[in-house]
């Protein structure tokens, strides 16, 4: 193809990077410390709040383009979005269950450890459905698809998303990419929004991703 739009890359090595912390700091959780488990149980509530409205983006823009290329082609993804919608909704029901063990419980940390295991398979089944859209959908979509077309579905995804949730998605995004990457995609956002959201998105992502990294990333960014 000559164009090269990548609808997924980004957001999506965002929320392999999101995910991959979540299984390290539950890996080294005591289930016997509430705040530990609080911890875990926020991440995936936020984790749960994020994927309803990424999975939605991509059922509302990208899905009616899929199914007429492929008839039916976007049904086994749409199921699997409730399945892990389901699947966070139940691990957080777990964890909130687990709080209210006592801490000297013989089996909370066999529980705890089953808890990471069931994170473990949800990671594992997610990292699968994203694989497919990246080395599968994406292609079909490029293949049979016009780049004015691409480009569309690509401004009504950013257009359609409030303020706040464009702003953290970009920043995830911009911590798990390389500085070629997140210089592409700084310029980009400059560009494309208001000033005012710019800041407001500098100024968050260079606190999540941290003043080192981010000098990197500005250096690039000045030199480009
Ligand atoms: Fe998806």
């Amino acid at each position: 193809m000559e164009f090269n739009i990548p609808l997924y890359a980004g957001i999506h090595k965002g929320q392999r990077r999101w995910l991959a912390e979540m299984i390290v700091r539950a890996g080294r959780t005591d289930f016997t410390q509430r705040a530990e488990v609080e911890w875990l149980m926020n991440q995936l509530d936020l984790f749960l709040a994020h994927h309803r409205e990424h999975a939605e983006l991509e059922q509302r823009f990208v899905h009616p383009r899929l199914s007429l290329i492929v008839p039916g082609g976007a049904r086994a993804i749409e199921e699997e979005h409730e399945e892990h919608h389901e699947m966070l909704k139940d691990m957080i029901h777990s964890l909130d269950r687990i709080k209210g063990i006592p801490p000297d419980h013989p089996t909370l940390p066999l529980i705890g450890q089953d808890f990471y295991l069931a994170l473990n398979r949800f990671v594992a089944s997610y990292l699968m459905h994203i694989d497919y859209e990246e080395s599968y959908v994406q292609n079909v979509l490029l293949n049979d698809s016009t780049a004015e077309e691409i480009m569309d579905i690509f401004q009504q995804i950013l257009a359609a998303q409030p303020a706040t949730s464009l702003r953290d998605n970009l920043t995830l995004m911009l911590a798990a990419m390389n500085v070629p990457e997140a210089v592409g995609l700084l310029t980009m956002a400059k560009g494309k929004l208001p000033q005012a959201l710019y800041d407001d998105l500098t100024a968050r992502a260079a606190q999540f991703i941290g003043p080192q990294r981010w000098t990197e990333i500005q250096a690039a960014l000045g030199n480009h």
